[in-house]
């Protein structure tokens, strides 16, 4: 199993690329089950969980191409993917595909809108709490499919189509709105998602799916309303910027007293996590070109915060604020309200040195002076970041472990913080 090394406290200096964001990348791809034309995206980024899922969409029938890179391209951008559903050959999604990522669930609204039944697995990802998925199911059913459950699998019919209904989500989730509006495009009459995520890849694939010929009103609003259409068609979309690669670099840099601009990220996207990098003494300068972060010289304040759907403070981001917080003057309280047991990141964090007491929800860092180098091991995606953030800014050396977890959400990061002066390898076995 590969591991990460890294040297800590030098400082970072550079330009880093922003990837398309995975969280955009993966509904996006799933949408093509909606038609038998292709979907072309652009800005794919180059991840595990995009490899993983276009294997599972193909034994939905989905053909794909990647397409190479052309001449003028930069290592960095991302890659264009044709996906073409022409004809769906299965209607199943096997246990042993869904339980390694959770995301591959969304396919449920898709087959099931275009084929008229689907079974799918329940899911399984990364191990952040129970993580149910009765609202998916809800939604489903407000839209007239009739749902069992039946060894683990969803087995979801609506052999005469779906029909428009309300779909009040009785909580705000991310996957469920994502769902309920593959299902809504294609079902017959008006829907209207009450309580959607506002999240912007939430808006990416609402914008997409218009593209693709889909009748969408209130996209970034909490109240998506949608007219059925019988067929959807074809399009070309470039996945938008990946705001929590841009959040985890930004405090990468803050923890190093470093100075990088994040190319082609796009403030607008975390607002709310800018302020707070603002707050702890960080210096932010936006531009349409992407974000300038550093910290020259000045230290670093405690800051308290708590994790809430967009545009609050995203619980992607917690792990990593919480690195950053280890080395800030005072106390600070992180309060995750979004998943139970995300704290995993904190005894790891404190092989490096970092003083954190948890109390239920809420997290207590105080500051130290100096962190130290350790072994340690990464526990799910964004919680192993942390240990990246913490181990550049600690003394000596830091070997993160079970690093496949880096590899299903962050493109190329050895690369792309090496570039920026960072000791950091990957040790391959
Ligand atoms: C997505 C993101 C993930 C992010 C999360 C919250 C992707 C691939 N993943 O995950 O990175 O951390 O949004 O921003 O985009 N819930 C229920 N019942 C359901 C569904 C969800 O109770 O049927 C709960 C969850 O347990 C959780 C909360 O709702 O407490 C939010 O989860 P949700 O927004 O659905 O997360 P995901 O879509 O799985």
């Amino acid at each position: 199993m590969d591991r990460i090394r890294i040297v800590g406290g030098e400082r970072l200096e550079g330009t880093i690329s922003i990837s398309g964001a995975k969280n955009a990348a993966l509904p996006l791809m799933i949408a093509s089950l909606l038609t038998s034309d292709t979907l072309t995206l652009k800005n794919v980024p180059r991840l595990a969980d995009v490899t993983l899922l276009a294997r599972i969409l193909g034994n939905h029938g989905v053909d794909i191409t990647v397409a190479g890179k052309r001449a003028g391209q930069r290592n960095g951008d991302g890659q264009t993917v044709k996906l073409t559903a022409e004809e769906i050959v299965d209607t199943t999604a096997p246990y042993e595909m869904v339980a390694r990522m959770r995301a591959s669930f969304w396919v449920l609204a898709p087959l099931l809108a275009r084929c008229g039944e689907a079974k799918v697995s329940l899911p399984g990802g990364c191990a952040i709490g129970t993580r149910p998925v009765d609202l998916h199911l809800a939604a489903l059913k407000a839209l007239g499919a009739q749902i069992d459950l039946e060894g683990g699998y969803v087995i979801a019919r609506a052999p005469k189509g779906l029909t428009g209904n309300r779909v009040p989500l009785a909580k705000v989730s991310v996957g469920a709105t994502h769902n309920s509006l593959m299902a809504a495009v294609l079902a017959r009459g008006d829907t209207i998602i009450e309580n959607a995520a506002r999240e912007p890849e939430v808006a990416d694939l609402a914008l997409c799916l218009v593209e693709m010929g889909a009748k969408i009103d209130g996209i970034g609003t909490s109240t998506l309303l949608v007219e059925g259409v019988t067929s959807l068609h074809g399009a070309e979309h470039t996945v938008l910027p990946d705001r929590i690669e841009t959040g985890t670099y930004a405090m990468a840099a803050a923890i190093t007293g470093g100075e990088v601009f994040l190319d082609g990220a796009r403030a607008d996207l975390l607002q709310e996590a800018l302020q707070l990098l603002r707050a702890t003494g960080v210096e932010i300068v936006e531009s349409p070109s992407g974000i300038k972060v550093s910290r020259n010289g000045g230290g670093l304040s405690a800051v308290s915060v708590e994790t809430q759907p967009f545009p609050g403070f995203p619980t992607d981001l917690q792990a990593q604020l919480m690195a950053l917080m280890c080395m800030a003057k005072g106390t600070s309280q992180v309060r995750e309200t979004i998943f139970e047991n995300r704290f995993m990141h904190v005894q790891e964090l404190a092989r490096l040195g970092a003083r954190i007491e948890l109390k239920g929800d809420t997290a207590l860092v105080t500051g130290v002076n100096d962190l130290r180098g350790a072994q340690v091991m990464a526990t799910d995606l964004r919680a192993s970041v942390s240990l990246i953030i913490a181990g550049l800014a600690a003394q000596g050396e830091t070997l993160i472990g079970r690093v496949y977890h880096l590899d299903r959400g962050f493109e190329r990061i050895e690369e792309k913080l090496g570039q920026c002066g960072a000791h950091i390898e990957r040790l391959s076995g």
